[in-house]
């Protein structure tokens, strides 16, 4: 089979990494490999060396025009990589000036995903898990502003189709249910 590259997004807290963890440990018993590339990581590596955030969660807030060039050398360097590829990012990202494509067709043009997974699931849930995550720093926001954030994530998930070609698909990570989102995804993976 072709190489695959396959971009997972979901709004902060929904349990991306979680369910890509499960999804590529199923896979692996199964013999199939994918490298996973955390779009975050890379941009963060970057902004850190040009010393303009101290964390991860400080770059959301950054002059749009600086995110946008941190976004741009990040797609850059994971396009450099070869064989069956899962990148973990966002579709979009909530800034202080409203929502930044995480996306954009500069990003897309360099990646050219066959597939884009977005993880849901009920917004109340979210809001408890970021609530309970000691490790982030997360924005403080209630569940109807994270149920417009999901919402957008879709429309504008509808247009990254239209420019590649890509699929569309969603996973919903629903609270005791880590098991079928896993399955989900790695069905989408085989
Ligand atoms: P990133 O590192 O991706 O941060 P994030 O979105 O906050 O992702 P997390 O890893 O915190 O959340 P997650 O959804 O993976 O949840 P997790 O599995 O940990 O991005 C950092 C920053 O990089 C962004 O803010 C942005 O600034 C920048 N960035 C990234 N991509 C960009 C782009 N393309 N353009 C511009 N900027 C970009 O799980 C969360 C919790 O939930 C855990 O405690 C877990 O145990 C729990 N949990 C998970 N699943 C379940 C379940 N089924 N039931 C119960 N609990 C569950």
């Amino acid at each position: 089979m072709s190489e695959r590259r396959v971009i997972i997004t979901g709004v902060p807290g929904v349990g991306k990494t979680t369910v890509v963890n499960g999804a590529l440990k199923t896979l692996e018993n199964e013999g199939i490999t994918f490298k996973s590339l955390n779009f975050g990581t890379y941009m963060f590596e970057v902004a850190q060396k040009e010393g303009v955030v101290k964390d991860r969660d400080e770059m959301r807030t950054l002059d749009r025009n600086i995110q946008r060039s941190l976004q741009q050398n990040a797609a850059k360097e994971m396009a450099k990589e070869e064989g069956n590829v899962i990148i973990d990012t966002h579709a979009s990202v909530k800034t202080p000036r409203g929502y930044l494509a995480g996306l954009p067709e500069w990003v897309l043009r360099e990646l050219m995903p066959d597939t884009i997974i977005l993880v849901e699931t009920n917004e109340d849930q979210i809001l408890m898990r970021r609530l309970t995550d000691e490790t982030r720093t997360r924005d403080m926001e209630g569940s109807a502003s994270i149920a417009e954030h999901q919402q957008f994530n879709r429309s504008i998930a509808a247009s990254y189709s239209m420019l590649t070609g890509c699929t569309i698909k969603i996973v919903i990570n629903a609270d005791y249910l880590l098991d079928n989102a896993v399955e989900d995804m790695a069905a989408v993976l085989r």
